[in-house]
């Protein structure tokens, strides 16, 4: 009898820690300061303490701002030039396209889907449908309005600025440009050889 007491006091005693355990990786309330929150630690009453004379920042550029700001110490004088581009200030290389397919393939594919529809997977499973990048108005839509909509986002569109740089936000433009090419090509400016596999491939056309 003892015993069973002694193991039902036991399971008590567990039930009651994971219960504070619980309670101590609750993230969203933790013991800290958001900026610019009252204090009662300081004379000011404020918790954001003024910067010591001649304090130089840390972090610059797009992401200066971003959790760590780790990436803000990186050279950001490429950043601020791909920023401020209108057009797609790189070649489009081999290489530049697959590192935009890349980044789209993580960041935007799984709402705009692998063709640019907006038939994506997560569109698939209630978030609202984007439009398809098919679509005249996006086909005619300049590149900066590509980079725009990234940067900043869209109405129910998230901005991807912390997780895209500028850089890869040309990559990325650049591959959807080929993937708009892909479905609406004219077909007489295609390679010879090719276009005699295209032909091959229609019904009755040559084997
Ligand atoms: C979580 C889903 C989601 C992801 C991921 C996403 N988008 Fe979107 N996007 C949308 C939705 C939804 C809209 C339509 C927004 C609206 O009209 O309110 C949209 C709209 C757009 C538009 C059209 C804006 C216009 O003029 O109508 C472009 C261009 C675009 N997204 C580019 C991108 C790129 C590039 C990426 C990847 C870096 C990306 N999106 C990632 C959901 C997403």
């Amino acid at each position: 009898m003892k015993q069973l007491a002694e193991i039902l006091l036991s399971c008590c005693v567990a039930a009651s820690l994971s219960g504070c355990e619980k309670a101590k990786q609750d993230m969203y309330d933790q013991p800290k300061y958001k900026p610019l929150s009252r204090s009662e630690l300081f004379a000011d009453g404020n918790s954001s303490r003024p910067l010591p004379q001649g304090s130089v920042p840390y972090s610059q550029g797009s992401f200066a701002g971003t959790s760590s700001g780790r990436k803000g110490t990186d050279d950001v004088s490429e950043d601020a030039a791909a920023g401020s581009a209108q057009n797609n200030p790189y070649p489009v290389t081999m290489q530049l396209l697959l590192r935009g397919r890349q980044r789209y393939q993580i960041y935007c594919m799984p709402c705009h889907s692998a063709v640019g529809d907006g038939d994506g997977l997560i569109a698939r499973r209630g978030f609202p449908h984007p439009p398809s990048y098919h679509d005249d108005r996006l086909r005619q839509a300049p590149d900066r309005h590509f980079f725009d909509v990234v940067t900043n986002g869209y109405g129910v569109m998230y901005p991807y600025a912390d997780r895209v740089d500028p850089s890869d936000r040309w990559a990325i433009i650049a591959y959807i440009r080929a993937l708009q090419l892909s479905q609406h090509a004219d077909v007489s400016r295609l390679p010879p050889d090719v276009l005699e596999r295209l032909e091959a491939t229609k019904p009755g056309g040559p084997r």
